[in-house]
């Protein structure tokens, strides 16, 4: 039977949800409409979640003076209350605290230790006693440490490491027999490239205590806790109940794991290395851009930070999913102009899909009594690709098409047709053929905008059309 899992990365709850979180979620929702639509609700799974181990999690309760778990409880709610305001329809919602997961990760790490894929080393690094926490070179001033204003200390802490150097052979092999997809195209090749030059050390999946205080206890080694990224990538299967569990049978391997390429270098070697260690097969993973804001990075300090609740408040969810994934390419490194949303929206949506519902009903109301018959045929208007995870370019096919049904409507000017009676058939014929038009748009747009595809579908079939008593897209 066919199935599709889609995933998104677990977010970090150190901080609240914004819009780069929310574009990677409405990527994967859209997929998983569309899906749903393709092979029925029941073989779709769309998981997403909150990573919430580690030291800057627990740092960051500590700067609020809260427990670590209170704080994760509520950032985690967070992220929850936005997806539910953008009207994100997952099937799942992980936390890696979430005591299922703790535990199957504990049988994960002892299954990795029987393996022999985890090995014993001293892990040298700069030590800032102030801070408890290692530092790099990088984030020292002058030397030192710039939150202590102390020069950190030479430390060598023992940890259990991952033997990647072992898999990266086959890892490369799978990646170019394609076994493990990774697009686009430009990033497989950066993966190959990483592997090629050898600049991928083993990882270390252990810390100690003292460092890491916040995670998973490492099962036989009562000094370390199990550090960031095994707890964090295994969330794709513990969330499916792996080993056992229907759904882990059902749905791995993951048809689409979506994330920037901030962290694809975990999801390209460590993660099919566990994989491996595990005997499981591999996913395939689809990486699109860090974008800016304005030009910008996305930062607190500059106060760019968008809220998705925001853009929620001022447009709506749909709308406002649709401004996002309508500027830019899935895989391009972009920009996010907030000051083209208004503009956007006046001329795609208002302009646009809003004025050619209003006009093709307005005159089906007006010369055909509101009586038209459409042959209900699905023309897969943007299927193709949305198959391919062309989420913009989806959305301009079917613009495509409203641009072509306005301009053929001033061109044939419909309003001078019905004043000659010898004119009636080609009046309806063109009547027809925009609100076949009009058919095929609202059902293209179901994944994109469920409620506004539907609100479409009503009018259009309804047995006596009449044109909308409120505009669809009202003018800002
Ligand atoms: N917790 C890890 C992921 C573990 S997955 C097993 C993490 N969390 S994160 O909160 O930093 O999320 C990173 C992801 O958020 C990116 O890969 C991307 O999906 C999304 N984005 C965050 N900022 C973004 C942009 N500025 N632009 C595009 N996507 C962004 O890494």
């Amino acid at each position: 039977m066919e199935k599709f899992y889609i995933t998104t990365p677990i977010y970090y709850v150190n901080d609240k949800p914004h819009i780069g979180h929310a574009y990677t979620t409405i990527v994967a929702d859209v997929l998983a409409r569309y899906w749903r639509a393709q092979i029925g609700e029941d073989n779709v799974y769309f998981l997403t979640g909150t990573d919430e181990h580690g030291a800057k999690i627990a740092e960051a309760a500590e700067a609020e003076g809260i427990e670590p778990q209170a704080f994760t409880d509520k950032v985690s709610q967070k992220f929850k209350d936005a997806w539910s305001n953008m009207e994100i329809d997952y099937n799942h919602f992980i936390r890696t605290t979430d005591k299922e997961h703790v535990k199957i990760i504990t049988d994960i790490l002892n299954t990795l230790k029987d393996k022999g894929v985890l090995y014993e080393d001293n892990y040298e690094g700069l030590y800032c006693v102030g801070c408890e926490k290692f530092i790099t070179e990088g984030e020292l001033v002058d030397g030192k440490c710039p939150d202590h204003n102390k020069e950190p200390d030479n430390v060598t802490e023992k940890n259990w490491f991952f033997k990647l150097s072992d898999f990266l052979p086959k890892i490369k092999a799978a990646i170019e027999s394609g076994e493990l997809a990774i697009y686009p195209e430009s990033r497989k090749n950066e993966v190959l490239g990483l592997i090629d030059k050898q600049h991928v050390p083993d990882f270390s999946i252990s810390r100690s205590k003292k460092s890491v205080p916040w995670g998973v206890d490492l099962p036989w080694d009562d000094d370390q806790k199990t550090y960031v990224w095994v707890d964090a990538l295994s969330n794709y299967i513990t969330a499916l109940d792996y080993p056992k569990g229907e759904d882990f049978k059902k749905y791995w391997p993951a048809d689409a794991q979506f994330m920037a390429l901030d962290i694809l270098k975990f999801h390209a070697l460590y993660w099919p290395a566990i994989l491996m260690a595990l005997d499981l097969p591999m996913p395939k993973l689809y990486i699109h851009g860090f974008f800016t804001i304005d030009g910008q990075k996305m930062s607190k300090t500059l106060g760019n930070v968008i809220d998705p609740n925001e853009l929620v408040e001022q447009y709506g969810a749909e709308v406002s999913k649709y401004l996002i994934l309508s500027q830019f390419s899935f895989g391009q490194e972009s920009d996010i102009r907030v000051e083209d949303f208004p503009v956007k929206y006046n001329a795609d949506l208002v302009n646009g899909l809003g004025n050619l519902v209003n006009r093709v009903t307005n005159m089906i109301e007006k010369y055909l009594d509101g009586q038209i018959e459409i042959d209900t045929k699905d023309m897969g208007l943007g299927s193709e690709e949305l198959k391919q995870l062309r989420f913009r370019e989806a959305l301009l096919t079917i613009w495509q098409v409203i641009a072509k049904d306005n301009s053929l409507i001033d061109q044939e000017k419909p309003w001078e047709l019905a004043k000659d009676e010898a004119n009636k058939d080609k009046l309806k014929s063109l009547l027809k053929e925009l609100s076949l038009d009009l058919y095929n748009i609202a059902l293209a747009l179901k994944p994109f905008m469920p409620n506004k595809s539907k609100e479409i579908l009503d009018i259009i079939t309804a047995k006596k059309v009449t044109k909308p008593s409120e505009p669809l897209f009202p003018r800002l």
